[in-house]
């Protein structure tokens, strides 16, 4: 059998040769250029098994290519390598047809892989293109490499009715994510509908999830619909799934192996067409082993797992963010001001137990009592030693071993001092304590 052959499209020609060398390497034919013209040039005359090209090409950018090269040849696989890299620039690829984003920088291993994936692929009938035009206006901001992974998820996500599951700390964008699973979905026609398993009464998630018949419980006056009939043909987002009562989570597994429901209280099964995603900020494995959490249920609904990084793992983020959050809460009326490049600063030197939406409760207590128009780092730093330190939102436990929680004394320890230490003066300063 003859070497597939892989297009290349980058007007860096230093990667054009690491990812010709690498494909060459691992048993495909290459041809590389720099432009659009070139490629689509290619893929007309036939040529090409796959495509590997970055977005924004001297003479055309590769979005507007790819629909075209979908319409003549819609089995030809499209791999979009971007740097430019906002939640926007991974939906678009799905979007528009694309097989996969791998933001740069990425390993030549993953890309090998993601080529080697694709070829198989090309045999199935692909998927039609939705061209759509976006605003700058992004649902959710960051563009550190934990960002780009979450994003890459969202946009392949964005393409399946898959269930998902979102971990992460409180405040990390569960909701955020969730959202933008159904807005940029296939079911954006559809409702989202949110319940909160933590903000309802244990006994009435059932009536509230399944609805109820009238007279079948002590109040229940009339027949009442339930999240999942409203949610019908839309998105049901299960939140805080890990304070569902067992009973209700038995209920849900049933639902979710069936397709069917029954309401409190009603006999005739009803279908159900509702996409599911669960999101919690608890430890789905250590509730399991608990009791606690059903564990078919876990895999039935763990699906595609998405983990949010917590803020402080992802710090080079926050002026992204900052600026980001100055704008929404002056469209929330607040008056407009400018942060300072040393707030910034010390924002970044922050733990964030509160995550994003600390930050966001900051920004707008800042707006709101700063009388200058440039919130300085002294003002930061005043309402960050005087809000009282809000506890870990990831407690240590007993589960953990030693090493980690030294790992998470020391780190709390030394956020105090901020990124200007040393981590030789860290040490020496510890080793003397
Ligand atoms: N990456 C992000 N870009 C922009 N805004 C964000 C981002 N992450 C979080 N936010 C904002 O921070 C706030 C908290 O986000 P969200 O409610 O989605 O978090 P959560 O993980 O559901 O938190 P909780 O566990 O407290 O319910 C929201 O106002 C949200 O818009
Ligand atoms: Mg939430």
């Amino acid at each position: 059998m003859t070497a597939k052959t892989v297009l290349i499209a980058d007007d860096d020609s230093a990667i054009r040769t690491v990812l010709t060398q690498a494909l060459s390497r691992a048993g495909y034919s290459v041809r590389s250029t720099a432009t659009a013209t070139a490629l689509w040039r290619w893929v007309a005359e036939g040529q090409g098994d796959a495509v590997l090209t970055d977005v924004v090409l001297p003479d055309e950018n590769a979005f507007d290519v790819i629909p075209r090269i979908k319409k003549l040849r819609p089995n030809l696989p499209v791999i979009v390598m971007s740097a430019k890299n906002t939640i926007m620039t991974a939906i678009t690829a799905a979007e528009r047809g694309a097989y996969d984003y791998l933001p740069k920088p990425f390993d030549l291993s993953t890309l090998v892989q993601t080529v080697g994936r694709a070829l198989e692929q090309a045999a199935k009938p692909a998927g039609s293109p939705r061209p759509q035009q976006h605003n700058d206006n992004l649902p959710i901001v960051g563009r550190s490499a934990a960002m780009q992974e979450i994003y890459r998820i969202i946009a392949r996500l964005t393409q399946t009715d898959l269930t998902a599951l979102i971990i992460g700390e409180s405040g990390t964008g569960k909701e955020l994510v969730a959202q933008a699973l159904h807005d940029y979905g296939r079911r954006r026609k559809g409702a989202f509908v949110a319940v909160n398993m933590a903000a309802i009464p244990r006994e009435l998630i059932e009536s509230e999830l399944f609805g109820h018949e009238k007279g079948s419980f002590t109040g229940a006056h009339a027949r009442m619909a339930g999240r999942f009939e409203q949610a019908e043909g839309g998105t049901l987002f299960l939140d805080e799934i890990g304070d569902m009562p067992l009973e209700a989570q038995t209920r849900l597994l049933r639902v979710l192996q069936q397709g069917e429901y029954t309401s409190v209280g009603g006999t005739t099964p009803i279908k159900t067409n509702v996409r599911i995603i669960a999101a919690t900020h608890r430890d789905l494995r250590q509730l399991i082993n608990q009791g606690q959490f059903r564990e078919d249920l876990f895999f039935r609904l763990n699906v595609v797992p998405l983990r949010l990084p917590p803020l402080r793992e992802r710090v080079e983020d926050i002026p992204d963010l900052v600026r980001h959050l100055l704008t929404r809460a002056e469209s929330e009326g607040l008056p407009r001001k400018e942060l300072s490049s040393a707030a910034i600063d010390r924002m970044m030197q922050h733990r964030w137990p509160g995550n994003v939406r600390e930050l966001e409760n900051l920004i707008k207590r800042l707006m709101a009592i700063e009388s200058d128009d440039e919130i300085s780092a002294a003002s930061v730093e005043r309402e960050l030693s005087a809000a009282p330190a809000p506890a870990e939102a990831q407690p240590v436990t007993s589960a953990d071993g030693l090493p980690e929680f030294m790992e998470n004394h020391l780190s709390r320890l030394f956020a105090g001092f901020g990124a200007s230490l040393r981590r030789r003066g860290c040490m020496s300063g510890f080793w003397a304590m």
